[in-house]
């Protein structure tokens, strides 16, 4: 294990190793929030498949995400659309073939532009029900009897402490929860992945696979939120939470989120990291949201 001092990728309250022989299989692997998610499972123990549409991004992503652990097993596997299940299935069996398993799936991958309803014709609104809510599926359907080996072959709870299997996790949102002006698409999409999620839960939780959500906030350094925060009505209400200054000096003072600061990649990395351990062996069918709270203002109070 390289010894990065202090951790970067993941807190440093998570011990060394808790991965050790387990495959983590992740669409949109090679994007800001997987890429970390990722990072920090390999940092862990684990190996990974990352899967993308853009060949040389995703094949770049997985080298750089190998470097973090000596010995780390990570491909790369591009030209993969989560649209299309034929090419997501005969990635999750290469990754099976070269891997050896899929203990654990994060269902990441997700389209997003921001466009009140009146711009978006239906094919665009199509366009990110298909990515985010039949990509999940997608992804699912392609991983979900790999994932149900591996619960039967890591059974929980486990003395000894070894790491679990058979975990399923997607990235979801909280726009639906109110409703977002300019991300109704979105708010759509990500409502029908939570609904997934919840029907994975009931039909394989007593098969041992565990499926939870992540739902991320504002996100600092980001491709979505750099699309979401470049709007002119989004600058203007983080200048006007700013001006509250709830908790001064950290980090600049808040984005009209709760904690006082942007989320962090590490923060949706670390909640990742808690699905998949054994602290979290019966956690089922549960949204995570990792916000600081911010969602609780998205109504405007
Ligand atoms: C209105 C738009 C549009 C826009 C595209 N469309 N952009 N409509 N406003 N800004 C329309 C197109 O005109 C077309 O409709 C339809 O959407 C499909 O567009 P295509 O380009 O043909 O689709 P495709 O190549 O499949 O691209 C999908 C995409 C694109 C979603 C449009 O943005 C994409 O590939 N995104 C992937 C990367 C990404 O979005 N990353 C950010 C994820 S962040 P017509 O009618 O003309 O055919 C994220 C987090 C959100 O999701 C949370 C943040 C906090």
């Amino acid at each position: 294990m390289s010894k990065q001092q202090p951790h970067e990728f993941v807190s440093p309250v998570w011990r060394d190793g808790i991965f050790k022989g387990r495959v983590a299989f992740v669409t949109g692997g090679a994007g800001d929030i997987c890429s970390a998610q990722t990072r920090a499972l390999v940092y862990l123990g684990a190996d990974a498949c990352i899967i993308g549409r853009n060949v040389e991004k995703t094949e770049a992503a997985a080298i750089d995400i190998a470097k973090v652990r000596k010995g780390a097993r990570v491909i790369g596997i591009g030209n993969v659309d989560v649209r299309n299940f034929d090419t997501l299935k005969k990635a999750a069996d290469r990754c099976v073939a070269e891997l050896g398993s899929i203990d654990f799936v994060i269902a990441g991958a997700a389209g997003n532009f921001v466009a009140p309803l009146a711009g978006l014709s239906p094919n665009a609104f199509k366009a990110v029900i298909d990515i985010d809510t039949l990509g999940t599926f997608n992804t699912m359907k392609a991983t979900i009897d790999y994932l149900v080996e591996s619960a039967a072959a890591h059974v929980s709870p486990n003395p000894e402490n070894s790491p679990p299997g058979g975990r399923f996790l997607a990235i979801s949102a909280t726009f639906h929860y109110t409703g977002l002006p300019l991300q109704s698409h979105v708010s759509a999409a990500k409502a029908g992945v939570d609904s997934i999620v919840g029907s994975v839960a009931l039909e394989y939780g007593p098969r041992g696979v565990m499926a939870n959500v992540i739902a991320p906030g504002p996100i600092e350094g980001t491709e979505g939120m750099d699309r979401l925060a470049s709007t002119d009505a989004v600058k203007a209400d983080a200048e006007a939470a700013n001006a509250l200054q709830l908790r001064p000096g950290i980090r600049g003072g808040s984005p009209g989120i709760p904690s006082g600061r942007w989320g962090t990649v590490r923060d949706i990395a670390d909640a990742t990291v808690f699905l998949f351990s054994a602290a979290a062996d019966n956690v089922n069918g549960h949204v995570l949201v990792v916000d600081g709270g911010a969602w609780r203002r998205q109504g405007g109070s």
